[in-house]
């Protein structure tokens, strides 16, 4: 058994700011963030768009893609560094929101290699028939994360979520590489707010998130394409029948070079960081979402999902569609 797509959403705030609103907040420029990252502008959302609002949102519109109810979904995982709370998870305010009565919830952490982590876990909750049918979301509030005056981050982050519906099916297959390197884990922190002693200031730098761009830049060029082709390699597979790649959306250039090593074309890479940013865990979903909206994907087509970030974690996994 696997789970197979039967839906997808996505949902970003209506509120934008482009890469000369960010010129006003930190010396930069829409020259050198396009160059450099691809990032056209970002989705902020306000104070009551929160990650349940946005993580429900994008879960709706794949439930509704899906043409399937909320009480049949068994399983609700989300995928978030930004939950709007700690407890309960954001999972659990989705399933309220959705009235999604039978499922069972929590909340995954794995930074920007969340989604596909939490769609591997979905997966194998299929495959051993433990459950029938899985809504996972990954949902991202980055704004409220982002040190506004640093410009080697803040020109990076937006806020969004996405989401896919899983269904256990006979036929199908789901293939996953995963891998972390917790020695390499300061290249990119964010500490818990509850590590902020009341006698200092709360909002210490160290509670926004905090980077090493070149250490995950040069982690993220390297590993990826070779997790991609390890896994093409072990399940046999070429280039040529991939129909898509679709790698987490930090920057356009770790794409492009991606791309090279891998040895396929750019035009197998379908991008969507010049809307968005870099929105974490919502990343690869939100993009899935448009691919599959785009009419571009046929039942069978073969995709190759991606994932890095903050651990340093990283992965990459087949579906068939
Ligand atoms: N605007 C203008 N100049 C800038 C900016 C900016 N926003 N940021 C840095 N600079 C300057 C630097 O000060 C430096 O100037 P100097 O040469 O005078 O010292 C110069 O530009 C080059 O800076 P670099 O940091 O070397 O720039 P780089 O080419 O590495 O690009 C970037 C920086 C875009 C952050 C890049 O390193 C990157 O994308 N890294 C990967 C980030 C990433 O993928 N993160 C994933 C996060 S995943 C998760 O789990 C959250």
């Amino acid at each position: 058994m696997t789970g197979k797509i039967c839906g997808t959403g996505s949902w970003a705030p209506d509120k934008v700011w482009d890469n000369n609103d960010l010129a006003q907040m930190v010396e930069t420029s829409d020259e050198w963030i396009r160059e450099r990252t691809g990032v056209v502008k970002r989705h902020i959302a306000e104070e009551k768009e929160d990650t349940v609002t946005m993580a429900a949102e994008a879960a709706r519109r794949a439930l509704e893609d899906a043409e399937i109810k909320a009480e049949e979904i068994d399983l609700i995982i989300v995928a978030t560094i930004s939950p709007t709370e700690i407890m309960p998870c954001v999972a659990c305010g989705v399933q309220e929101r959705l009235g999604a009565d039978n499922a069972t919830c929590f909340d995954l952490n794995g930074a920007c290699t969340g989604s596909l982590l939490a769609l591997n876990t979905a997966q194998v909750y299929l495959a051993q028939s433990i459950y029938q049918t899985a809504l996972v979301i990954g949902a991202e509030k980055l704004s409220g994360l982002t040190d506004w005056t640093d410009r080697g981050t803040c020109i990076l982050f937006g806020d969004g979520a996405g989401a896919v519906v899983l269904k256990a099916a006979e036929n199908g297959r789901y293939a996953q590489i995963t891998h972390s390197i917790g020695k390499r884990g300061s290249a990119l922190t964010l500490k818990s707010r509850n590590q902020v002693c009341y006698e200092t200031d709360p909002k210490a730098k160290e509670t926004y998130i905090q980077m090493n761009g070149k250490e995950v830049f040069t982690f993220a060029v390297s590993k990826v394409p070779e997790a991609i082709k390890t896994l093409l390699k072990r399940e046999e597979i070429s280039c040529e029948d991939i129909r898509y790649y679709l790698l987490h959306q930090a920057n356009e250039r770790i794409i492009r070079s991606a791309a090279r090593r891998i040895g396929d074309d750019i035009s197998k890479f379908p991008m969507n960081m010049a809307e968005y940013g870099n929105t974490s865990s919502a990343s690869l979903l939100i993009l899935l979402d448009e691919v599959k909206k785009s009419g571009k994907l046929n039942r069978g087509d073969k995709l190759i999902l991606a994932g890095f970030g903050g651990g340093l974690t990283y992965g990459a996994s087949l579906i068939e569609y």
